[in-house]
């Protein structure tokens, strides 16, 4: 059986057209511009009206973390209940990560994420491999997971000293493997030794609410950390580098600066860096204040961060918006170690209102529309080696998202599908909205009915980047 989606506009990232899409089995097989009559369906053929609608493509998530083990807790949503969530929200491919922590062993810690994701998500998947160890053994290790399982990034850390550091010598020494190999190594940029140090000077003052956790992460030590990246990324031969969850305009100036010398570099900023802030979020204090501590962290609304994000989404200075989907709920989680900042598990949950948020800043004119279906599905999908997804085009996956410009709706609790007692983002306005995602062909959600099954998601083996080589 084939479907028609007929009537809309369809939006990809060089452009926009009014054009009916033709779907077989799981691909696009053609792409009909209207002028000439557009695309005739047969009695046995599905068709989906998208009349006044954006048709674009379905959402990249390169950053989430469900069911993320905390040790003494788990991020709330499940891969399951994550991906039901994204679904919902216009996205149709998400990247975990496999996380091998101090003294474990990669190839042992990517099976078992393997098989915590495997049977559960709904939309397709595929994992990041986290270095939070590195010796000669998991660099080896590593890399044979290029050819092995199709991974074709690394995730370091410069922060949370203790847990996944990695120190300047050995994040060199995984930028040179990156290099060779051409695999993208994402980076959190924090100094996480000096911003241990503001902690225990803040905690001993008695500065101990969660505002506290953004003024002892200020953005000059995020900054630096990006420049010392970039830096070793260059010294290692040029190796890919991407700058997870840039939330400061001190940070971006060094991607630019680190660019304008050849750096092979790229960022990703978050929804929650566009729309929230230190004063009116981490700054409600306990217990709303918890539901916000998320690292990089939220910045202040008097400095110009939110306005230079947008405009380094608009130039290309800024490559993605993922959402860094860390969800915990506040009483149960959030709250769970008392009242320090320090103590509050780190993240935000969003995976399903990236579509919608980011849309919001066509809508303010920061971006244009092809330019949200860049930054949203395109560019993750070729910064990581997933050819088939991003675009609308003949041969690809049908990962169709019908887009309803004149849906308006409030992001709350109440009516979010994530596993999740609050929301970032209650009582939040959006213009546009989700109206049907079609997952390699397969209607997955229809109005607000999901049709999707556990499971049915696939494993992306993945490519290097089409920016590499
Ligand atoms: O606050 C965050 N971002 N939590 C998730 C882990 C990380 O640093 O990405
Ligand atoms: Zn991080
Ligand atoms: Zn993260």
């Amino acid at each position: 059986m084939r479907t028609f989606i007929v009537n809309g506009t369809v939006v990809n990232a060089d452009g926009r057209a009014d054009a009916d899409i033709v779907v077989e089995g799981e691909r696009i097989v053609s792409v009909v511009p209207r002028v000439g009559g557009g695309a005739q369906p047969g009695p046995d053929d599905a068709v989906i009206d998208a009349s006044g609608c954006f048709v674009v493509p379905g959402g990249v998530d390169a950053h989430v973390h469900m069911q993320l083990d905390m040790g003494t807790m788990t991020s709330s949503d499940t891969f399951e209940t994550g991906t039901i969530a994204a679904a919902h929200g216009g996205t149709t491919t998400i990247i975990d990560f496999a996380e091998q922590r101090l003294g474990g062993n990669v190839l042992a810690a990517f099976e078992q994420r393997m098989a915590e994701a495997e049977s559960q998500c709904v939309v397709d998947w595929a994992l990041h491999q986290v270095l939070g160890g590195v010796n000669e053994q998991a660099l080896i290790d590593t890399r044979s997971l290029i050819e092995r399982e199709g991974v074709a990034s690394i995730k370091l850390f410069m922060a949370y000293p203790g847990r996944v550091y990695s120190n300047d010598g050995q994040i060199l020494r995984a930028l040179q493997m990156c290099a060779d190999t051409g695999m993208m190594a994402m980076v959190h940029a924090e100094n996480g030794l000096a911003i241990d140090v503001l902690i225990e000077q803040a905690i001993a003052a008695g500065n101990t609410s969660p505002e506290f956790h953004s003024r002892t992460r200020p953005p000059e030590l995020e900054a630096e950390a990006v420049h010392r990246a970039s830096v070793l990324a260059r010294v290692a031969g040029n190796a890919p580098l991407y700058i997870v969850h840039l939330s400061s305009s001190h940070a971006l100036r060094e991607v630019t600066e680190a660019r304008a010398r050849g750096t092979n570099i790229f960022a990703e900023t978050c929804p929650q860096y566009l729309h929230l802030s230190l004063e009116d979020h981490l700054g409600q204090g306990w217990p709303n204040g918890a539901a916000f501590v998320c690292s990089t962290p939220l910045r202040s609304k008097h400095e110009h961060h939110q306005a230079d994000l947008w405009e380094g989404l608009r130039i290309d200075e800024l490559a993605v918006v993922s959402t860094d989907h860390c969800p915990f709920c506040l009483r149960e989680q959030k709250l769970a170690n008392g009242e320090l900042f320090n103590k509050v598990p780190n993240g935000i949950g969003g995976v399903e209102h990236r579509m919608d948020l980011v849309y919001q800043g066509v809508l303010a004119g920061h971006i244009s529309l092809e330019r949200w279906v860049e930054v949203c599905a395109t560019a993750p999908a070729r910064l990581f080696g997933l050819p088939t997804k991003g675009s609308l085009n003949i041969g690809n996956d049908a990962d169709i998202v019908v887009y309803d410009p004149h849906k308006t709706h409030v992001l709350s609790a109440a009516t979010h599908h994530m596993n999740l007692d609050h929301s970032a983002y209650e009582g939040v306005e959006v213009i546009g909205g989700v109206r049907t995602v079609l997952s390699r062909g397969e209607v997955i959600v229809d109005g607000e009915q999901f049709l999707g099954r556990k499971g049915r998601g696939r494993y992306l083996r993945r490519e290097v980047s089409q920016h590499v080589r």
